[in-house]
């Protein structure tokens, strides 16, 4: 089972997203990129990579480049800062990195947006290749080259459009992901699936208990149609101008649910959460039907998603989803959904209407069972 992806990038083809069950082909992959022996190689990985997987990767690369080093960081998005970044530079100085040289982002979102701002960054910009471990960083944000890190209470405050010059995925490293990393991989999988495929919406309810299972075949068809249309999307919008904005769907309300849980809750978690309040949004003051809403709710409970948010005050979710980033004159770019496949932007929302979803999702409000839809929250 292996699988590839081309991406282009204004039209040229700019790199390769490639699906493997091990490391064999990532040399080969690396030497069609160009890459030589005499370059010098880092290996980024946070300090849970750093105990599982990061020797079997160094003994691949090692056995081909002749310098190979790594930095390692402490796990969790606390990590993603331009603190970890300096550091980084450092290691890269103290090895006399130049711009020939070369960074692999291996592990989650952390390490491949921290990774791919370092590459962007360091000496004008040296070449990055994403080894994305998690299920969230294969489908997501490996692809589409946003990198960058929180600056402040701000997520992604700081950073930089920077494609990799591949992509590579050992999908056997799914077998150690913890239950949880796994269900924050399937909040950005509904996520595709509600703003662009009722077929596929359809595909993961049928297929749910393979996926559960982590089923090999099952998993792999399933990254593969997550990644093309995450690929579809940026290479028709690779600035975030307009479409791409709907892969922000779900990510207001938990973006400011993530900062205000300092993160406890981990982004797909949180993402889970606010793609109930903007289901919620859409029924209640869109199209959306409530037999869909439903639906989308009960995926996201199928896949072990929180849909409600235990603790937070509906005020401070508000001020939080205005101070997000996603912002154009001072308003909120808020994602609705239509109908399951079909999402759009909505610049007009009311804060009183924003308050609705968020009541919806809040603990003030909610039962921890079932958020009920078309009763008052
Ligand atoms: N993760 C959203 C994007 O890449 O645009």
């Amino acid at each position: 089972m292996s699988a590839s992806i081309p991406v282009t990038y204004h039209g040229a083809f700019c790199y390769e997203i490639c699906l493997e069950q091990d490391f064999k082909r990532l040399i080969e992959k690396l030497a069609s990129i160009g890459c030589k022996r005499d370059q010098k190689v880092c290996i980024v990985a946070d300090s849970n990579l750093e105990k599982l997987h990061l020797s079997a990767l160094s003994d691949v690369v090692s056995a081909y480049f002749d310098v190979v080093i790594s930095f390692c960081f402490p796990a969790g998005e606390a990590s993603k800062t331009i603190d970890t970044v300096q550091k980084l530079y450092a290691k890269l100085i103290e090895n006399q990195f130049d711009r020939h040289d070369l960074l692999l982002a291996f592990g989650g979102g952390v390490t491949g947006d921290l990774t791919g701002f370092a590459a962007a960054t360091y000496l004008r910009g040296i070449d990055f290749v994403q080894i994305p471990t998690s299920l969230l960083s294969q489908v997501d944000s490996s692809i589409g080259g946003k990198t960058g890190v929180d600056f402040w209470q701000y997520k992604n405050m700081v950073g930089a459009f920077y494609q990799p010059r591949l992509v590579y995925m050992n999908l056997s490293l799914l077998h150690t992901l913890p239950a949880n990393q796994f269900a924050c991989g399937m909040g950005e999988i509904i996520k595709h699936a509600c703003i662009k495929s009722a077929d596929y919406f359809n595909w993961l309810k049928t297929h749910a208990d393979d996926i559960r299972n982590r089923n090999p075949q099952i998993l792999e068809e399933m990254i593969v149609k997550s990644c093309e249309i995450k690929r579809d999307v940026v290479e028709r919008d690779p600035k975030e101008q307009g479409e791409r904005a709907l892969l922000n769907f779900g990510h207001t309300i938990g973006h400011a649910v993530e900062k205000l849980s300092a993160f406890q809750l981990l982004h797909g978690q949180c993402v889970g959460i606010g793609m109930a309040a903007a289901c919620f949004l859409s029924c209640q003051f869109g199209r959306l039907t409530k037999e869909d809403c439903d639906a989308v709710l009960s995926l996201l409970r199928q896949f072990d998603l929180p849909v409600f948010a235990d603790g937070l005050s509906d005020e401070d979710i508000l001020l939080a989803s205005r101070s997000d980033k996603k912002r154009i004159a001072g308003k909120i770019q808020f994602i609705v959904l239509d109908a399951i496949g079909h999402a759009r932007i909505e610049p007009d929302l009311k804060d009183e209407q924003i308050l609705t979803g968020i009541a919806f999702v809040s603990s003030c409000h909610t039962t921890k069972q079932e958020n009920q839809i078309g009763e008052e929250p």
